[in-house]
């Protein structure tokens, strides 16, 4: 799942006329894709309630910050914006500060002793009671709700898009994560697993490509074990995460189709038979891998080994020929050895990753791993392995982009290139970002792209004729 952990994003202004008073709502959102898709839900509650969304902080009758847990740097930067939030309440003492999302699940108590500012808390399964937590805290009251819940998945509400171009959409398949990987707050955060009614999927994802959307990303932290069962007379019908991608692939050929997160232990070849036989999916895994010691792996819970994880990557390379990989690493996890370190770094030089997130471990308070074993390796030894890590991981980048000039890729056009007006950005199958010249092409189309040349973090390129 791609991260920002700590570059928020922030919503274009949108406004409805509504009977809510029309009060103008800043809304800031940190964390992973799932927390982005949760705050278009928000923005998608507050709208059919008449609030209206606002990019300008200052005008905000009500300020919203969507928040993330997974990192202990995460949460700090989100306690800076809280006092920088304060000051604006200083200045606007009517201002109501809400925190939303996985910290406010976390750190209810912390949030509203400490910090004198914030006037609501919301946890990840109680959005629909914000407007009425807004008008608890409208009349000088808390507005206060973490309940997690075994059902939500906001199925029926159909999200605002915060992408400013509309050609690329997340949607959200289950939400809650069952896995307990023994570092790691999400199944606090966001409770128990469970997946969402395949038809309100295929509608939204309908009403996308009504509106011109030409991508979806599904979404889950553990989108492999996605599972609906219903019983249609005596007959029991069950739809798992293959037949689910085979369903969105059917929408229309001309909507392209990713998803993450995928684990390891649950990724079957039914799902990579479907990525082959459907040309609009995207060829591209992202397969969370951690580390490449088997002793680590049992530690953090992930019930996989080196060996099984490079199964499932032989089966990627058997079935689809053509997929790039991508993965997640966390280095310097407790009793983590040099010779762990070392395996980590072989394992990525024998799968030859395309992309990778890396990170230092960060102990979160309550998870297995802080109750039952020691954060014993040193910040110092993390912060040298971690480099060691993200240089190898920027040779292996580098040689994926090298294979690919030369080459010609469909591109879909995303928007236009942070640094020149000139250019356009898109991405490849495999999750690569191309910039190349616009010439006649709009954003939303598909172009047929020639790399020559790449960037470490970049490729580039120019339009060709078939
Ligand atoms: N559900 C997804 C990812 C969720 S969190 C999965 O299972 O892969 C995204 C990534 O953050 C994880 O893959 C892991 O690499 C990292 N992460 C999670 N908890 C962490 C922690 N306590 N310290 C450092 N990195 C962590
Ligand atoms: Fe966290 Fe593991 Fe669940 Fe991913 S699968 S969200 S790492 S517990
Ligand atoms: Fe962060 Fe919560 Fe996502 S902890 S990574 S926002 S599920």
């Amino acid at each position: 799942m791609d991260f920002n952990g700590e570059e928020p994003n922030i919503f274009e202004g949108i406004s409805t006329a509504g009977t809510g008073n029309g009060a103008k709502v800043y809304l800031e959102t940190y964390g992973c894709q799932m927390n982005v898709n949760d705050s278009e839900v928000v923005a998608s509650i507050l709208l059919a309630n008449g609030y209206s969304i606002t990019q300008e902080i200052n005008e905000a009758d009500i300020i919203l910050i969507n928040t993330c847990s997974i990192r202990e740097n995460a949460e700090t930067r989100v306690f800076g914006r809280i006092d920088l939030f304060g000051q604006v309440k200083k200045n606007k003492p009517s201002v109501i500060i809400g925190v939303l999302g996985c910290m406010a699940e976390r750190l209810k108590d912390e949030l509203l002793e400490k910090k004198k500012i914030v006037d609501l808390v919301v946890g990840p399964d109680a959005y629909r009671e914000l407007p009425t937590l807004l008008r608890a805290a409208e009349s000088g009251q808390k507005g206060v709700n973490i309940m997690l819940s075994a059902d939500e998945t906001y199925a029926d509400i159909s999200p605002v898009r915060l992408d400013k171009y509309g050609v690329s959409a997340f949607v959200s398949i289950m939400r809650g994560c069952n896995n307990m990987c023994s570092y790691c707050v999400v199944p606090y955060t966001r409770g128990a697993e469970r997946s969402r009614d395949p038809q309100t999927i295929i509608h939204e994802v309908e009403e996308l490509v009504r509106n011109g959307y030409r991508e979806v990303t599904l979404l889950g932290q553990n989108v492999n074990s996605y599972s609906w069962s219903e019983s249609k007379g005596m007959v029991k019908h069950t739809v798992n995460f293959a037949d689910l991608l085979e369903m969105v692939a059917l929408v229309s050929p001309f909507l392209r189709v990713r998803f993450s997160t995928s684990h390891p232990k649950d990724l079957t070849n039914d799902v990579l038979y479907t990525m082959a036989m459907y040309e609009n999916i995207c060829n591209h895994i992202h397969l969370p891998v951690q580390s490449g010691s088997d002793r680590i792996l049992q530690l953090m819970n992930r019930k996989y080994s080196r060996n099984s994880y490079l199964n499932r990557i032989q089966a990627v390379r058997e079935i689809i020929p053509d997929c790039a990989i991508s993965t997640d690493i966390i280095a310097g996890f407790c009793t983590e050895t040099e010779l762990d370190h070392d395996l980590t770094l072989s394992l990525m030089r024998e799968v030859g990753f395309d992309f990778a997130y890396m990170f230092k471990y960060s102990q979160r308070p309550n998870t297995k791993a802080a109750r039952h074993l020691v954060d014993d390796v040193p910040d110092e030894i993390k912060s040298r392995r971690l480099t060691e890590i993200i240089e190898l991981q920027g040779k292996l980048s580098e040689e994926s982009k090298k294979k690919d000039v030369g080459k010609r890729f469909e591109v879909l056009v995303e928007g236009t290139s942070k640094k020149s007006d000139d250019f356009y950005v898109g991405r490849t199958t495999h999750n690569k970002v191309v910039v190349f010249p616009k010439e006649a092409s709009s954003i939303g189309d598909f172009v047929l792209v020639e790399v020559t040349s790449c960037t470490p973090a970049t490729l580039i390129g120019k339009i060709v004729d078939e």
